[in-house]
């Protein structure tokens, strides 16, 4: 008989979105009438804006004849594509890269698991707590860690609390660690990090010769201005590294599939024998073995929301997104209830009520107001007590949320 991969067998529970989606779908069956309110998982609600489905639809009409006809594509993505994300949304940041530095692919979900085919299983890594569970499962996957404890916390793992006290900002790891996964704007706590925050981790990382996988799939939602939209803004950073973007939450291709991957030919690790190799050479041969590259429509439609008339209706949802924060934030907040985030990032990290666990409060959310977030604890031990909230949802549902929370719990 094959023998499987026991590390499957260390992960605890279902993946947590998929979990909720259980829990949701069983209490909408057994309440046909009742109006339930998603606010859970980040999907988007938005449709495609008009510049982006346009040449979506072009892309597939060149599908439809022989002259323009595209078969295969690059595994790395388009370079007209990579090109047009260099120039708008690098360029502008003072970041200069080159075109087979940035892998364009189905989504950042997949490539931060992916990227842990390019690490030795000896790399010790460090993950903040409460953090977005791809980072800690897909680690447990592969087998990096030994069993969980009755916290929730996996043998191996080096784990950053991030918690009211420290403002959610991830401490230094307590010991020494090849690789920190940070994600800033943070899901699921919505803080952000400022340049010298940022700074202090590229340092860090040179000092400790450590990767930092850095998430920036919330970037396009920060709203202050001096604050980050790239690790790359801050020198060094290319020598320590890659930088994961996605087109999910930004244009609304949570169902269509795009983000990109920056692996800078800066960045190196060492082989057994202490020999240094690029990550992007790997990275680049990983991908041309693994992966077929995005579809010619997708990428069409990806490279048009950086055209001017894209990115301002991109820009106009996203803003529509952080009034829905706004509401959430300012609604709760004027009931009594503490929140964080919601400024740069189009989640609410809640604190539940006194007494309260996060799957308590889930329940009770679920069963007495019929609205739907998401529970603290899945996303660490560190996110008990709290609960997130998206933004993502229609105005009017948002509004109606907010209400329902505040005549159950408001002060
Ligand atoms: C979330 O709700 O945290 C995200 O939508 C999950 C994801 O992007 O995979």
């Amino acid at each position: 008989m094959a023998r499987l991969n026991d590390n499957y067998l260390k992960l605890q529970a279902g993946y947590l979105f998929p979990e909720i989606s259980r829990r949701v779908t069983a209490f909408a069956d057994a309440h046909p009438n009742d109006k339930v309110i998603r606010l859970g998982i980040g999907d988007v609600t938005k449709p495609l804006v008009p510049a982006v489905l346009k040449a979506f639809h072009d892309g597939v009409d060149d599908l439809a004849k022989g002259a323009s006809f595209h078969g295969y594509g690059p595994e790395q993505g388009y370079s007209w594509l990579s090109q047009t994300i260099i120039d708008k949304a690098y360029k502008p940041l003072g970041v200069e890269l080159e075109a087979s530095e940035v892998f364009i692919s189905d989504g950042s979900k997949c490539d931060s698991a992916n990227i842990l085919d390019i690490f030795d299983l000896s790399c010790k890594v460090a993950i903040g707590d409460p953090v977005y569970p791809v980072y800690n499962d897909t680690n447990v996957m592969v087998g990096r860690t030994g069993k969980a404890d009755e916290k929730g916390y996996y043998e191996g793992i080096v784990y950053m609390p991030c918690t009211e006290e420290n403002g959610f900002a991830p401490a230094f790891p307590s010991e020494k660690v090849d690789i920190i996964y940070l994600c800033f704007p943070n899901n699921p706590t919505g803080t952000v990090a400022t340049k010298e925050v940022l700074k202090s981790w590229v340092d860090y990382a040179l000092d400790n010769d450590a990767v930092i996988l850095f998430d920036a799939a919330y970037e396009a939602f920060i709203t202050e201005p001096g604050i980050p939209h790239s690790i790359y803004e801050i020198d060094g950073a290319k020598k320590c590294a890659i930088e994961f973007r996605s087109f999910s939450k930004t244009a609304g291709f949570t169902g269509v599939r795009c983000g990109l991957t920056v692996v800078p030919h800066d960045l190196m690790a060492s082989t057994a024998d202490g020999e240094k190799v690029s990550l992007n050479q790997l990275w680049n041969r990983r991908q041309c073995t693994k992966f077929n590259g995005v579809s010619y429509p997708v990428q069409k439609a990806a490279a048009a929301v950086y055209s001017d008339e894209g990115w301002a209706q991109v820009q106009e949802i996203i803003a529509y997104y952080m009034e829905n924060a706004r509401i959430i934030r300012e609604g709760l907040q004027e009931a009594g209830i503490t929140c964080y985030g919601g400024v740069n990032a189009p989640y609410i990290w809640l604190k539940t009520p006194e007494g309260m666990t996060s799957w308590d409060f889930f329940d009770k959310l679920l069963n007495e107001c019929f609205v739907v977030g998401t529970p603290g604890s899945g996303f660490g031990p560190s996110g008990e007590g709290y609960f997130r909230l998206s933004a993502f949802g229609e105005r009017e549902n948002v509004e109606e949320a907010v209400k329902r929370i505040r005549q159950k719990w408001g002060k």
